[in-house]
């Protein structure tokens, strides 16, 4: 197999990442990718720094190793803080891509001037973030908000095929609840117009944020940027994947929990067949 028939790999703590796949697919078709999500330890943004980096080193060791992958994006704005340049530095050849919230962008969209920020305790409290809301120091007022519990309502919502109503019910709650210590949302001088959703698993509560907040504020999520620069990397490295006469390419998705939740996931999302999906056991590895 050449390099540029190697898939990409994309990880999460769960299946927030599905987002950015999605995003993925869309900018680059005739890829294959390799999606593992973490689920059996998530959420990560509770959990510390040293956990979240031993199991992005774990991830980052399998993908290399059992699927031979040509770049990895990892799909977790709260791994990117804690762990992205240990694998910058221990992978110096694999080109990598990362999250991290859309404060540029959302200082671009924004009238007001006044932005709110969602994301895990572990981003928005990192030295990685302080630094990205520093470069911006005065463009814009910024409302950070640590969202603890919702990326795990998430994961939870996706237990059954369809949305359960009392998990439906769950995330609503905790929207509206975080949405509601922010301040005002609104268009007017003073009030928050714009929200970037700094977890990957939040653009799947966007409907919900939607109904809560109204149509005039703007969501701002990641997965698109990240998937222009994962096609810009891959063309610099020469390792794009040949577009005439590509059969269609695979999508294989693990899950180091249990296989329904991610089945329902990836078929209610992605509409991808629930046979793509399968389990992994991968211990963290001892130092
Ligand atoms: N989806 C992840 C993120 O973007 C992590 C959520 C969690 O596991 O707490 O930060």
């Amino acid at each position: 197999m050449t390099a540029a028939q190697q898939p990409i790999g994309v990880f999460d703590s769960g299946v927030g990442g599905l987002s950015v796949l999605q995003a993925l697919r869309a900018e680059l078709p005739h890829e294959r990718f390799v999606y593992l999500a973490d689920s059996g330890n998530a959420p990560y943004g509770e959990r510390g720094d040293a956990f979240v980096q031993a199991r992005t080193h774990a991830i980052t060791g399998y993908l290399l190793q059992q699927h031979h992958i040509k770049a990895l994006v990892v799909a977790c704005n709260t791994a990117t803080a804690a762990a992205i340049h240990e694998v910058r530095e221990r992978h110096p050849q694999l080109p990598l891509v990362g999250v991290e919230p859309a404060l540029k962008p959302a200082v671009a969209a924004s009238k007001t001037g006044c932005i709110g920020v969602i994301g895990t305790r572990g981003t928005l409290t990192s030295a990685k973030f302080a630094r990205l809301q520093a470069s911006l120091g005065g463009q814009a007022r910024f409302i950070v908000q640590p969202c603890d519990g919702l990326a795990h309502a998430i994961e939870r919502s996706t237990a059954e095929p369809l949305p359960a109503m009392p998990t439906a019910t769950e995330t609503g709650a905790i929207c509206a609840r975080y949405t509601g210590l922010m301040g005002k949302f609104g268009t007017k001088d003073g009030e928050i117009d714009t929200l970037v959703l700094g977890c990957t698993h939040y653009v799947f509560v966007q409907d919900e944020l939607r109904g809560l907040l109204g149509p005039d504020i703007q969501l701002i999520a990641t997965g698109e940027p990240v998937a222009r620069q994962t096609r810009r990397l891959l063309q610099t490295a020469g390792t794009l994947a040949p577009e005439a006469g590509a059969p269609a390419p695979a999508i294989t998705l693990f899950t180091t929990g249990a296989l329904a939740p991610l089945q329902n996931a990836a078929t209610r999302w992605l509409q991808l067949p629930a046979q793509s999906c399968a389990t992994v056991d991968l211990p963290t590895n001892r130092p």
